[in-house]
């Protein structure tokens, strides 16, 4: 497997980007969405990353196929929180365990390092999610609790733990 190339996203990634979202909210609980979202959707959170230096898109790419995607986004609306973001990653499902998630988890890394208002990097997980919990932890992330069966999706409740990392 070739190393992937890690840059930002444009416009154009979307559709690709979309196709792997679509299938972690159809067919696992690792998202607690529950419906697709639109085009419309994605192109808003595409153009409001640029509004915030802490608010990133990114996507992996090899072989010219993005094959997955970082984004990080406000962690709460409110104004104290500006500080804080929230980080969703997600690779296509034939790629994982790979190293891809790590190589745009290292980037993400070192753009929020240089950005100064950023502080606080979380990452919610709605378990069981052994992957993304190891991988996480081996980011620096530590478990700063779970919150029990806050989700309801497939039919059962679900757990969701909250990851913390300093920047
Ligand atoms: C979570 C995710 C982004 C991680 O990316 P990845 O490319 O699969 O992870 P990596 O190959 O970089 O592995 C990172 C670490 O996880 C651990 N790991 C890898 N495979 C593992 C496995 N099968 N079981 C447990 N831990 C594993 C290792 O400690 C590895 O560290 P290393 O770099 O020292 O080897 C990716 O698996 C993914 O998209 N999963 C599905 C969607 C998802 O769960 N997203 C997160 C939502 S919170």
């Amino acid at each position: 497997m070739s190393t992937p190339t890690i840059r930002d996203a444009v416009a154009d990634d979307l559709p690709a980007v979309a196709a792997i979202y679509t299938h972690y909210t159809l067919r696992t609980t690792t998202t607690f969405n529950t419906e697709v979202r639109t085009p419309r959707e994605w192109h808003e959170r595409f153009s409001a990353h640029r509004r915030h230096p802490g608010h990133h898109f990114l996507v992996a790419e090899r072989d010219r196929a993005v094959v997955g995607y970082v984004e990080t986004q406000a962690f709460r609306p409110k104004p104290a929180y500006r500080r804080s973001v929230e980080l969703s990653i997600y690779l296509a499902p034939d790629t994982t365990g790979g190293g891809v998630g790590g190589a745009l988890m290292e980037d993400l890394l070192g753009r929020l390092e240089a950005a100064e208002e950023v502080h606080r990097v979380y990452a919610i997980i709605a378990l069981p999610n052994e992957l993304s919990v190891a991988f996480h932890e081996r980011w620096g992330f530590v478990h700063r609790g779970t919150l029990s069966e806050a989700g309801y999706k497939f039919g059962r409740y679900l757990d969701v733990a909250y990851y913390e990392r300093p920047v």
